[in-house]
């Protein structure tokens, strides 16, 4: 009776694991979300790896049978280590880059500093070769707002219209960082028109795929178990967004 361990540097990750829960709703999942060291974005990739590796250690010890890397940003810098360090399935995140390319217009990426400059991503997109216009955009400031799920303020619009002040022309924004789902309304406020992409149905078919041909396959009852290393208060409060379908206003 494995389980399906999911980390991300905080509540970010949680919008993949509804994507993830509804590709799977019979696999048991552990959520960790690591908010005591959130932002990731800002991180170097050799503390990320060493922060990743922890966690993936502790996933392991509780049970996991597969890592689900809700987390560009670790992706970005710790996936090949891990790959490296644990024989059992390891799935990571890339902006989804491919699809909104393929609506054409000029389209801009949303991710934090450390994923927006680490090779994966220059190798992916060189590898697409886009004929379209396409533009990187920072929001690791966001990411702290969003944790402190301080979504209405005066201040987190002033950051999030200074981060997308350039590319208010874009046609699509790709999603490029887990916890930008959390502001999608905030995203269409200034961007009325734009087409917002994410990978996370991607990422949950892609387990499944992965999880089919190793024959890890469950239906084990499809529970939850959250954990936080700031403590139990914050891994409710993970619960509660996953419960609410990141509907903070219920909140
Ligand atoms: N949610 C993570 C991502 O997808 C990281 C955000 C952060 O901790 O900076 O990149």
């Amino acid at each position: 009776m494995g389980k399906i361990g999911v980390f991300d540097s905080g509540l970010g990750g949680v919008s993949v694991l509804l994507a993830l829960k509804r590709v799977l709703p019979k696999e048991k999942f552990i959520y960790y979300a690591d908010n005591k060291n959130a932002p990731y974005g800002f991180k170097s990739n050799a503390q990320i790896v060493r922060l990743s590796t922890e966690i993936v250690d502790l996933l392991i010890e509780k049970g996991a049978k597969a890592i689900v890397i809700a987390c560009n940003t670790a992706t970005s810098a710790a996936v090949d280590s891990l790959r490296f360090r644990y024989d059992i399935p390891i799935i990571g995140m890339e902006p989804a880059i491919k699809p909104a390319l393929a609506m054409g217009g000029k389209t801009v990426v949303l991710g934090t500093y450390t994923t927006l400059k680490n090779d994966k991503l220059k190798e992916l997109i060189e590898s697409l070769k886009p004929s379209e216009k396409l533009v990187l955009a920072d929001g690791t400031r966001l990411v702290s707002y969003i944790e402190r799920l301080d979504l209405y303020s005066d201040e987190f619009n002033e950051v999030l219209l200074d981060v997308l002040q350039y590319h208010q022309d874009a046609d699509n924004l790709v999603l490029g960082c887990t916890h930008f789902p959390f502001i999608k309304e905030h995203i269409y406020n200034i961007m009325p028109h734009v087409t917002i992409v994410d990978g996370h149905m991607g990422t949950a078919k892609r387990l499944k795929k992965v999880l089919e041909l190793a024959d890890l396959i469950e239906d084990n009852g499809g529970s939850i178990e959250f954990y936080s290393s700031k403590g139990d208060a914050e891994a409710k409060i993970a619960r509660k967004l996953y419960e609410l379908n990141l509907g903070l206003k219920l909140f």
